[in-house]
């Protein structure tokens, strides 16, 4: 998996790479075929998933190398039409491991149901009376997932929250604190809280507005750090001290400025959501609770934090909200993303979780490394180019020709490689 080995994967044909993934994870190479989308999720299985059903999408299949997380080296499926973002990933990882790799963990797997409550007249008798009855709301909601239950999870706290100002004046909303262990967990929040919410209803007088799970899972935390030697840092005429002071000045800029910010976490999530994407997550729910989080306090910043430690090494920490499962929903139905899942070795969803803000954080250091550097263009031209020359109708060999071509020309654009396919094809 590591170093020199790195560079022979990505050079290998598509068949043998699959070769060599299947012995370096153990899984069968029959069972890897289905990451081919030959035999992936079919048209059938989609019809299942979703009305209006007429085929399935799909998308590049990537895995990024080199990672070691929590002192386990791991291979991970990211699925994105972006390129480098694998690249960028797998390197990264690379400069992480003489620092020993990731260091992750993760917070109980809680989520927050909310149910919204109107027509209050007196909000603090009201929010007294409910809490009176916190045990029995806690056991009825309990009663709606015996599975969940006997795995560990199920309600775990019941709290009142005053909005003391809104379009429509003060109300009320009561949070569900639902520990749903290695689900994703909305359907059974939602569940829960359609349950409680005649019970809550009769208790309190009030009208019983919205039942639906909050995508701000901020007591459903994940959190990585990573160590990069500052010697490692070094390369062409860059030395360790310019490409560390370099990212720290980056980081800088999306601390203090939404503007940058929004950007910075988008590179986050190019490797977040990649890896939450290839396992069948909800990707929308990851991306709103981590843009949320990111604007906690009041105002939107970096969900990464960069630092140098005493001996001028770059350290590296994310946290974000994780809302992945590894049983039910499309993990379960999608082939890819059984077999995803497998390829990691993950057994629970903390650890999916640990993977993924790891991986978020490789690929937030590759775009600071890269734009505090020689910028982002450089590392993206190659496949940009190869993608563009396919767009324009580039078929076999034509694709890398043009794609050259395009690079020494500077120019990657369709409109011109369309232009020069034209005058190709008429000699
Ligand atoms: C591009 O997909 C992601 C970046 O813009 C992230 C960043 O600017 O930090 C390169």
């Amino acid at each position: 998996m590591p170093d020199e080995s790195d560079v022979k994967f990505y050079e290998l044909s598509l068949s043998d790479r699959l070769e060599q993934l299947s012995k370096e994870s153990g899984v069968p190479l029959e069972a890897l075929k289905v990451l081919t989308g030959e035999a992936s999720l079919s048209p059938e299985q989609a019809n299942h998933m979703v009305e209006n059903a007429i085929g399935v999408f799909v998308l590049p299949l990537g895995v990024a190398r080199n990672f070691i997380v929590n002192g386990r080296e791991l291979l991970v499926p990211m699925a994105i039409e972006e390129p480098s973002v694998i690249a960028g990933a797998s390197f990264m990882a690379k400069l992480a491991r003489s620092g020993g790799g990731f260091t992750a963990e993760t917070t109980q797997p809680e989520m927050i149901g909310q149910l919204q409550l109107l027509d209050v007249s007196d909000l603090e008798q009201t929010r007294k009376k409910i809490l009176d009855h916190r045990d029995d709301l806690l056991k009825l909601a309990a009663g709606v997932d015996p599975v969940l239950l006997r795995f560990g999870g199920g309600p775990r706290d019941l709290i009142v929250r005053t909005i003391e100002d809104s379009a429509i004046g003060a109300f009320l909303v009561v949070h569900l604190i639902y520990d749903v262990r290695d689900a994703m967990g909305a359907n059974a929040i939602n569940t829960a809280l359609e349950k409680i919410a005649p019970k809550v209803a009769e208790i309190s007088g009030a009208r019983v507005h919205l039942r639906i799970l909050s995508n701000l899972a901020d007591r459903r935390l994940a959190r990585a750090t990573c160590t990069i030697p500052l010697a490692d840092l070094a390369f062409g005429d860059y030395s360790a001290e310019m490409v560390r002071d370099g990212i720290l000045e980056a980081w800088a800029f999306a601390e203090a400025d939404p503007y940058r910010a929004a950007t910075h976490n988008k590179g986050i999530m190019n490797g977040v959501d990649a890896v939450v994407l290839a396992t069948g997550n909800d990707w929308r729910a990851v991306e709103a609770g981590a843009h949320a989080y990111a604007a906690r306090n009041g105002r939107y910043t970096s969900l990464s934090t960069w630092t140098k430690d005493k001996a001028g090494n770059l350290c590296g920490f994310l946290e974000m909200p994780m809302a992945v499962g590894i049983v039910g929903g499309a993990t379960r139905v999608h082939p890819a993303a059984q077999v995803a899942l497998k390829l990691m070795k993950v057994e629970t969803a903390a650890q999916l979780a640990e993977v993924i803000v790891s991986v978020g954080l490789a690929q937030n250091l590759a775009a600071l490394r890269a734009l505090a550097t020689e910028g982002i263009q450089r590392g993206h031209m190659g496949l940009h180019a190869r993608q563009v020359a396919v767009a324009a109708g580039a078929v076999g060999s034509e694709i890398d020709r043009l794609a050259n071509q395009l690079t020494q020309e500077k120019t990657i654009r369709t409109d011109r490689a369309e232009q020069i396919l034209k005058e190709w094809r008429k000699q």
